[in-house]
């Protein structure tokens, strides 16, 4: 009952103003979002890449006004691939975009988003990895499937995001699952009207499922973007359907989120991949967190009444 208020107010520039100002909240921001600088997270992908796992960095930021807050947000990232270059970790480390957060809802917004989102993927290319673009809300995936279609000419290794919960999504993935596409699926964090997308759990689990069939018989690199246990399992069993190897898909999960699951999975020979999120314009990302498991808000109301 309470994401989709959660969500209503993770796009709100009120709220954005109080909760971020809130004395509390970094404490339990620092859950979701472990640092707020490069210097701060590049010990973390050493800690993490350590016990074997492999991250997906995520620069928090979107729904950006200006463009020079688009450009600055195409620095962050090059100044992140700046300093991974000299841990040489290769593709174990890669980066997850926002378009939004590259101009894509300003004026000339897709011609934006795409030339400030380029030089990252070159970069990324330049040190042995790799980009995938998140899929944000309804209005903005087909710009963002154009993008991606149009950056895979020259980088066809450049991943992309698709949602269950959306009806469109099926057929996203027969035209995604094909020879060295890498598609992350997951079921979609966003507040979706029920004329674009389905609204109970139950159904967005059984979305889940046929896409994932399908990209998993196709001939794409599925990557399975989800905590939950028993989408894990069919992963697994789809996944051996199929004839794949260990290392022909993997799993991702957030950082802050069943870490004891990351791990696990690791040591079974699985690729994990930790979507692991930083930076200072947090808002947006850790409002989403929070809706998809009402004993987050409860926590973090708690801590702000205990202050
Ligand atoms: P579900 O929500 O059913 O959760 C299953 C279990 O996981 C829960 O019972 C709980 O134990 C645990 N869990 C899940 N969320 C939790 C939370 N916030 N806090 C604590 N425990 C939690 N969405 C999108 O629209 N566009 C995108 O680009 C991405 N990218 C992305 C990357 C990666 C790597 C992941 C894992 C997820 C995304 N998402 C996303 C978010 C996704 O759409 C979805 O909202 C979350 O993954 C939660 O759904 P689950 O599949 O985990 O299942």
């Amino acid at each position: 009952m309470l994401g989709p208020v959660i969500l209503a107010a993770s796009r709100s520039d009120r709220m954005r103003r109080l909760i971020s100002a809130a004395p509390v909240t970094k404490q339990v921001v620092d859950r979701f979002i472990p640092g707020e600088a490069v210097a701060d997270i590049v010990p973390i992908v050493e800690e993490m890449t350590a016990k074997g796992l492999e991250l997906t960095m995520d620069v928090v930021g979107e729904d950006i006004t200006t463009p020079e807050q688009a450009t600055a947000a195409r620095d962050a990232y090059l100044e992140l691939i700046g300093r991974l270059k000299g841990l040489e970790l290769g593709e174990k480390v890669e980066m997850s975009v926002k378009l939004s957060m590259f101009g894509q809802a300003l004026e000339g917004g897709h011609e934006l988003a795409l030339a400030n989102v380029r030089p990252v993927v070159e970069a990324a290319a330049a040190i042995g990895t790799t980009v995938t673009l998140d899929a944000e809300d309804h209005t903005t995936l087909d710009s963002m499937f154009a993008i991606h279609e149009e950056l895979r000419k020259d980088f066809p290794q450049t991943g992309c995001v698709i949602q269950a919960y959306l009806f469109r999504t099926e057929a996203d993935a027969r035209r995604l699952a094909a020879a060295g596409s890498r598609v992350r699926l997951v079921k979609g964090a966003y507040k979706e009207p029920a004329e674009v997308a389905y609204q109970q759990k139950h159904e967005i689990d059984k979305a889940y499922v046929r896409i994932l069939r399908i990209l998993m018989e196709g001939e794409g690199y599925p990557m399975i973007g989800s905590h939950d246990p028993r989408l894990i399992a069919i992963a697994q069993e789809l996944a051996h359907q199929a004839g794949r190897k260990l290392d022909e898909y993997e799993f991702q999960m957030l950082y802050g989120i069943r870490g004891d699951e990351h791990l696990r999975l690791a040591a079974e020979g699985h690729r994990m991949r930790v979507y692991t999120a930083y930076g200072t314009d947090w808002y947006g990302y850790f409002m989403r967190r929070l809706a998809e498991k009402p004993a987050n808000l409860r926590f973090f109301l708690r801590s702000m009444i205990s202050k």
